[in-house]
């Protein structure tokens, strides 16, 4: 069943952090460590599909020989491989932490310590699920995920449909042991129809076998 519905499909995952620079030795950056991404991403080229993953900057690498690996650093620059590769993708998952926003310049040289207070602009990244969801056809498959600390449910369900994704993968902050910088994660998977799956918490390798499995019992592409 897996195999029949992904063997020879082109899948295209992110995964970890943005670095968002402000000069040429500082950044904004955030504790995502890529381990589910990466993990959905081996799953996936174990069982024949072709995988293209998109990944901030992290300190692990892909053990599968045949994943296409498109390393980048900023919002910007996985937005541009992106959208790119989704047009004749079938399949994309978006497991990347975004930061929301950059720093509005980039400074050329490193910022001098002078003033008793420094002030950040910060400008709005776009959006990479949502400008994939935008563009998405008949036959494409758009996978999110959400990271909540209130209201979950009703956030994801939200995000599901102004994202025009056809599934949002939510881990909570309330459950220990899931979410960045664990090796372990609790997810509850939200479908279009209103369906929604409950998950306890595992090892994210056994995390992203329920992911694709969910995947392919309950959405057609
Ligand atoms: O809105 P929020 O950041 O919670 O949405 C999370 C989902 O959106 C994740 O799938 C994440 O990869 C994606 N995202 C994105 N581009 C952004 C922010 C989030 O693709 N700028």
């Amino acid at each position: 069943m897996l195999l029949e519905f992904y063997s020879g499909k082109k899948i295209v995952i992110t995964a970890g952090p943005t670095y968002e620079k402000l000069d040429p030795v500082r950044f904004i950056g955030n504790y995502s460590t890529g381990k589910m991404g990466y993990a959905i991403a081996e799953e996936l080229a174990n069982i024949g599909a072709e995988v293209h993953l998109v990944s901030g900057p992290v300190h692990i690498k892909p053990i599968n020989p045949n994943i296409s690996l498109y390393k980048v650093e900023s919002a910007l620059e996985m937005l541009d491989v992106c959208t790119k590769l989704f047009p004749d993708c079938d399949i994309a998952i978006m497991a990347a932490a975004v930061a929301d926003y950059r720093p509005e310049s980039y400074e050329g040289f490193k910022i001098k310590k002078s003033a008793d207070e420094l002030v950040l602009r910060l400008v709005k990244n776009p959006d990479i699920l949502a400008t994939l969801g935008s563009r998405k056809k008949p036959g494409q498959l758009l996978i999110g995920f959400a990271l909540e600390t209130n209201n979950e449910i009703a956030n994801a369900k939200e995000k599901l449909v102004r994202k025009n994704a056809d599934a949002i993968v939510l881990n909570s902050l309330n459950d220990s042991g899931a979410g960045f910088s664990h090796q372990t994660n609790k997810i509850t998977i939200i479908l279009q129809k209103d369906i929604i799956f409950e998950y306890p918490l595992k090892d994210k390798q056994l995390v992203a076998k329920d992911i694709i499995t969910c995947i392919s019992e309950n959405l057609k592409n």
